[in-house]
């Protein structure tokens, strides 16, 4: 059944679930405090690099289901659920800062549609749900948590065909009300209590960040003893206990969520007297990899860095997004430069100076260009088209022969055909 439903915070994940939540046929408002943002939106431009969410707007737009406003008291007025999407940044002690959750809570509560769902979407520390129903004055509306599972890049079409739908409330008719939204999809659907839901979300990246930090290990051991990593992940992948996907090493794991969530379940356990140390490692050992990498490219350039150009390939977190928060690609840079090294970048989606980048990378039109006068060439973030680059093309402007591939991307054998050595990781 159709259901009136709000988004407050029209970021990444408020976005993704506006314009998916109209694509099910539910009528959608979104709210936003920036109207610069909402007036873009208005007129039917993305905010965001994602996949399908152009053509998710342009429908939603179009079929009257999906509209966009600062005003978010009349917006929630007739809303039967309300999805709070805002940001839940790192705090100094690594908690999640609740300052926008509960200002947005505090401000809806007196304009919200009797018996209504205010569901967090955005990642909040367990027991949020419950500490928020505490804050209310009203005994009619109901906080559920319903955790977004969403990579980025990908969202549109995670959100879509779900692995899961997972929705914690106490009061099962409140849970139901927001499960029925998903119903379309079919998705297997878990509704349990608000900490376990809470919990779910949390665990769910912390292992996956396990994961990664396990496979990066693996990797460096391979380099040791000879291994191909490649082939132990794919080993390791056909025991379906173990899964092959999320098993590519690469040059550490950054992005919105991992870093973030990953710290904020360290400290989630030391209030309640447990000390994660397991996952401190996987943590430590995330920074050790970035440590790595640029102790790689220095070995590639001889030994020092100073004054020595690095053409880097890829600045943001992943590919498929333009996102720079927490990448590994930046923080591997920054090692570099602090040794001294000239940076020359080319990233699909970073054209130029802007905010998250670290001064002094020189940003280039193109991968070629980026090499001109390298020494060293690291690729960081595996965009596609830096497999289409031609390595003669690369030898004509870079002095250098080496290639740190944090990513196994390139073809190895086109490029030491042309002359280059080719450094992977864990190969
Ligand atoms: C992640 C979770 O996947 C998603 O479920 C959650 O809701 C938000 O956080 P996202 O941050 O978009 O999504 O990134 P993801 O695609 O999971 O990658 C995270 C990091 O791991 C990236 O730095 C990526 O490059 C790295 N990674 C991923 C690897 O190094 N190897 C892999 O095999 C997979």
């Amino acid at each position: 059944m159709n259901a009136r439903v709000g988004v407050i915070g029209t970021g990444y994940v408020g976005l993704s679930t506006g314009v998916c939540m109209a694509h099910l046929g539910h009528d959608v408002v979104c709210v936003d405090l920036d109207a610069a943002k909402i007036e873009k939106l208005q007129r039917g431009q993305a905010t965001i690099v994602e996949h399908r969410l152009d053509e998710l707007l342009f429908e939603g737009m179009e079929a009257g289901r999906l509209r966009f406003t600062t005003d978010a008291a009349t917006a929630v007025a007739d809303r039967d659920v309300v999805f709070l999407c805002v940001q839940t940044p790192q705090g100094d002690d690594g908690a999640a800062d609740m300052r926008h959750v509960h200002a947005a809570l505090a401000g809806l509560e007196p304009h919200l549609k009797a018996g209504a769902v205010v569901v967090n979407k955005s990642t909040v520390p367990v027991g949020s749900a419950r500490s928020m129903t505490r804050t209310l004055t009203r005994t009619d509306i109901r906080i559920a948590s319903n955790p977004e599972f969403l990579r980025e890049g990908t969202a549109i079409d995670d959100f879509l065909s779900p692995d899961r739908v997972v929705v914690g409330c106490d009061d099962l008719a409140a849970a139901e009300k927001v499960a029925a939204l998903y119903a379309p999809l079919g998705a297997t659907t878990l509704i349990t209590g608000p900490e376990t839901s809470e919990t779910i979300k949390y665990a769910a990246n912390a292992f996956l960040a396990t994961k990664l930090s396990f496979v990066n290990a693996i990797a460096t051991l391979c380099e040791q003893v000879g291994a191909d990593m490649v082939d132990v992940a794919k080993g390791m992948g056909y025991d379906r206990r173990i899964g092959a996907d999320f098993l590519k090493p690469g040059p550490g794991w950054g992005g919105s969520c991992f870093p973030k969530d990953s710290r904020a379940l360290v400290h989630i356990a030391d209030q309640h007297g447990y000390s994660f140390d397991l996952l401190r490692s996987v943590i430590e050992s995330n920074d050790q990899q970035f440590d790595r990498m640029a102790a790689k490219v220095r070995s590639a350039a001889g030994g020092s860095l100073h004054g020595v150009t690095v053409a880097v390939w890829g600045l943001t977190f992943k590919a498929g997004t333009d996102d720079l928060r927490d990448s590994p690609s930046l923080e591997i840079v920054q090692r570099l430069q602090a040794d001294g090294a000239i940076i020359r970048a080319y990233d699909p989606t970073v054209t130029g100076p802007r905010p998250g980048l670290p001064d002094g990378i020189q940003c280039c039109e193109t991968s070629v260009q980026a090499c001109d006068g390298a020494a060293v060439l690291a690729v960081l973030t595996e965009w596609p088209t830096f497999t289409r680059v031609r390595p003669d093309d690369v030898a004509a402007v870079m002095p250098g022969r080496t290639i740190v591939d944090g990513r196994n991307l390139l073809d190895r054998e086109a490029w030491t055909h042309a002359g280059f050595r080719h450094l992977g990781v864990g190969r």
